[in-house]
């Protein structure tokens, strides 16, 4: 999904894993875009740019301007558990939700998104919201994923452009 030179967005960032391999494999002339709650823990990188903020009230003006049209979209994004199946659906929902949103503000067209989501009553609409999107979405659970965890990843890939959310503000900033 990812390739040297690319501009990439990380949703749910720190501590920063994801940063590090993302600004690796994009090298110095990409850019990586990482947003959390948290500053990442990674050592800093010239091609690595960290944006405070809860990604729920992110705006479209709060993105920096080279960011407003990147190759890929990540979001890890996930909510602190309690153990209730159904209300740490909702709240993986609800980030996942926000991940897409944000996706349609920046993703250039073609460009790929991977989202993490808790399976549960609503992921099957939010598959089919993704595959008005994207070309083709698929399924991955990572081996790193505990078996009976619920955890999943959908990858859209191919961002159709007529998805691209046209905002005002953002084209004036
Ligand atoms: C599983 S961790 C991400 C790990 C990361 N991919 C890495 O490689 O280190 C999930 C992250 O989502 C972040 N998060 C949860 N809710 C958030 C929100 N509303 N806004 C921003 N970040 C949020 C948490 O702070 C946490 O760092």
């Amino acid at each position: 999904m990812i390739r040297e030179g690319d501009l990439v967005a990380d949703l749910g960032c720190h501590p920063g894993s994801w940063l590090q391999f993302c600004s690796r494999t994009v090298g110095p002339r990409g850019r990586v875009l990482g947003i959390d709650l948290k500053a990442p823990t990674v050592p800093r990188a010239d091609n690595l740019v960290f944006l405070p903020a809860d990604i729920l009230t992110v705006t479209p003006e709060q993105i920096p301007p080279w960011a407003r049209q990147v190759d890929v979209v990540l979001s890890d994004l996930a909510p602190n558990t309690t153990g209730v199946k159904w209300l740490d659906h909702q709240r993986s929902l609800e980030l996942a939700r926000k991940a897409l949103e944000t996706a349609t503000w920046i993703l250039k067209p073609g460009g790929h998104f991977l989202v993490k989501i808790f399976q549960g009553e609503e992921f099957d609409r939010f598959r089919r919201d993704l595959e008005t999107c994207f070309r083709r979405v698929t399924l991955e659970k990572p081996r790193s994923s505990r078996s009976e965890s619920r955890e999943v990843y959908l990858v859209g890939l191919g961002f159709i452009d007529k998805n691209r959310i046209p905002d005002e503000r953002q084209q004036r900033g």
